[in-house]
């Protein structure tokens, strides 16, 4: 079966068209190597002994997409990664937001609703319940007001999808909505590559770890929390990877119960800022240098999933723990570094 797989040259993507390739699932990738490196390909080949279709093509541009699914009739399934994330920028150019996560969005359902069947799969985010009320937070928790244009372009995608399956019964979509992402491949022939100065905690970690920054800030110590760091709920790559192929297969194999359903992608354990800097102490055998310094305006202060739905729905599981998760991020930012 051919599957389309958006931004699959990026973070979250190649870990997953590792597992589908492995699965034995025909790969196309689109990505426009905004976020990425077509090097990445390689790896992805060194892993799988397969070198996944490429077409480097921006998703923006309406007429290409078309073209796209004009020459690709076959494809049966659409993973879709490809995205703007940076949650600051976001604030600062809220319309390259909106112009590349949602109309990007609308150009493939478009092409999608034109076919007989069709599964598609939406990378959303934990963000769309903001700070929640109760935790561990099921999919039930209400969507919050959004922080940022970045988390509102996660909250309108889903009610896109959402209207688009209502009226298109030949649509079938999944929407997973990833807590924190972590770690590398086990190989290290891919994983994180932020540029710039890294938005999320794991690789700021591993680059301090590594020299390349001086020194990382801890947000605030005074939070409602155990040692008074904020929580999070980090998942490593490949499980979240593997949750993509079995929300895939449920589609495919006509094994959902609605044609829009939406899973939390998380462990059901939440880490403080404190434990994960611990936990990358212990697996690396280094002291991280790092400082307490005042909240984050936007800031939560817990997140963590309550993954019963994707559990016992989808029968997928996260298997690896955060010190397992840190050293393949560990492992793979010290060969990044060498080479
Ligand atoms: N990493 C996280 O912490 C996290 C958390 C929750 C949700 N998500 C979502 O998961 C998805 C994947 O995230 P990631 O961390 O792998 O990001 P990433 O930036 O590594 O990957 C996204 C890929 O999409 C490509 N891309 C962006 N705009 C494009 C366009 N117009 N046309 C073609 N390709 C384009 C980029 O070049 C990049 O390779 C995104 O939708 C993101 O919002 C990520």
């Amino acid at each position: 079966m051919k599957i389309l797989v958006t931004g699959g040259l990026g973070f979250i993507g190649s870990h997953t068209v590792v597992e589908l390739q492995n699965k034995g699932f025909d790969v196309v990738i689109i990505d426009d190597c905004s976020n990425s490196d077509e090097k990445v390909l390689e790896g992805i080949e060194r892993i799988t002994g397969i070198k996944p279709i490429f077409e480097k093509l921006d998703l923006k541009e309406k007429d290409k997409v078309e073209d796209f699914f004009h020459r690709y009739k076959d494809i049966e399934g659409v993973i879709h990664f490809a995205a703007s994330k940076a949650v600051g920028e976001s604030v600062e150019n809220p319309l390259l937001y909106y112009e590349n996560n949602i109309g990007t969005l609308v150009y493939i359902l478009k092409e999608l609703c034109k076919k007989n069947k069709a599964s598609f799969i939406f990378s959303s985010s934990c963000t769309v319940y903001g700070q929640a009320d109760k935790m561990p937070i099921t999919e039930n928790a209400p969507v919050k007001q959004a922080e940022s244009p970045y988390g509102n372009t996660k909250q309108m995608g889903e009610e896109i999808i959402r209207d688009t399956c209502k009226v298109t019964p030949n649509l079938n979509a999944i929407a997973l909505r990833y807590f924190n992402p972590m770690g590398a491949h086990p190989s290290a022939e891919i994983g994180e590559l932020p540029i710039g100065v890294p938005q999320n905690l794991v690789p700021f970690i591993t680059q301090t770890g590594a020299g390349l920054r001086e020194q990382l800030s801890v947000f605030g110590d005074d939070y409602p929390t155990p040692d008074g760091t904020c929580i999070r709920d980090y998942i490593y790559v490949v499980d979240l990877a593997k949750a993509h192929v079995v929300a895939l297969e449920r589609l495919l194999g006509n094994k959902n119960k609605d044609n829009y359903e939406v899973f939390n992608v998380g462990t059901g354990t939440g880490s403080s800022v404190l434990e994960a800097i611990q936990s990358f102490e212990k697996v690396s055998g280094k002291k991280l240098n790092y400082k307490i310094v005042e909240r984050r305006p936007g800031d939560i202060t817990t997140a963590y999933a309550d993954t019963t739905k994707a559990n016992e729905v989808l029968g997928w599981k996260a298997e690896y723990t955060l010190d397992e998760a840190m050293e393949s991020a560990w492992v793979w930012e010290q060969k990044i570094r060498s080479c």
